[in-house]
């Protein structure tokens, strides 16, 4: 069971202010086995497709897998290039001792970017606006970083739209729960309009659903909902019944769609 503090979605909130970056660091290398993961991020790499000597930047990198991935492939291809890694300096500190020099670690944030106006070739953002306080703030500082017509991939779950199985009453409760918790609930179908207010052609918008393995589920669910019940929001014997309902054979387990927004 999750302990409570231990709610991912407040550490991606700020990594700072929590008090270990561990379950958010364990959190994000388990999400790597999610297929629709790596479906996304192949189209996302499609979309950006950095020419040699291109600048590509991940706004909110967390431990820096798919940067370092995307180094990877460019020097594999022979179109070596800047990649360039920001987030909170927890992360960046994580991503740098895992994945070494490869990629450009910077500590900052998405709404104050460390980076010079139209210095960026392609951009992109993996499950990061949804815990921010205004995500027009960071869009509107990667249109300023990006060079114009450079392109800019998006990807953000919906929570809202997450499917959960279970006595429809308590599975509501628990979908309202988990949406106060992360933030910007509607995030993926919210990106296309905010990219097109920031000047941004979008070419194409595509929604993955996503199944929800045990490891995660464990922590982008249950931690919430432990929260919950240790304040009383949600009540311990009716959560206990429904996480046994979870677990029976047959059981739906979980879903929740993601948006990949691609523009130029
Ligand atoms: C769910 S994780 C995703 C990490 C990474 N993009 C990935 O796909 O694995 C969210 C990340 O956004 C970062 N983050 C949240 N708010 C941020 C902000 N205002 N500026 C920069 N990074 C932020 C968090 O520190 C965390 O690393």
């Amino acid at each position: 069971m999750t302990e409570r503090g231990a709610d991912i979605h407040r550490a991606f909130h700020d990594v700072e202010r929590v008090p270990s970056s561990r379950p958010a660091v364990e959190f994000l290398r388990a999400a790597e086995t999610v297929p629709a993961i790596a479906a996304y991020r192949s189209r996302l790499r499609a979309h950006l497709a950095p020419a040699a000597g291109e600048t590509v930047l991940d706004v909110g990198c967390g431990v820096g897998t798919h940067a370092a991935a995307i180094a990877a492939e460019r020097a594999a291809a022979g179109a070596d290039g800047p990649v360039v890694g920001v987030d909170r300096p927890r992360m960046i500190e994580q991503a740098g001792a895992t994945h070494g020099d490869a990629v450009r670690w910077l500590p900052g944030a998405g709404e104050a970017l460390p980076l010079d106006d139209d210095s960026v070739d392609a951009v992109y953002a993996e499950r990061v606006l949804m815990y921010v306080d205004d995500p027009v703030d960071v869009i509107s500082e990667i249109a300023r970083v990006r060079r114009p017509g450079g392109r800019v991939a998006l990807f953000e779950l919906d929570y809202a739209s997450m499917v959960l199985g279970g006595d429809a009453k308590i599975a509501d409760e628990v979908l309202e729960v988990v949406c106060g918790t992360v933030g910007q609930d509607r995030m993926g179908r919210t990106l296309g309009p905010l990219l097109t207010d920031a000047g941004v052609l979008v070419v194409d918008q595509t929604p993955y659903a996503m199944t929800i393995p045990p490891p995660v589920w464990a922590q982008a669910v249950r931690g919430p909902v432990e929260d919950a019940v240790a304040d009383g929001r949600l009540d311990r014997e009716r959560v206990d019944a429904w996480f046994a309902e979870l677990g029976a054979p047959g059981a739906y387990p979980g879903s929740v769609t993601g948006v990949l927004v691609c523009g130029t």
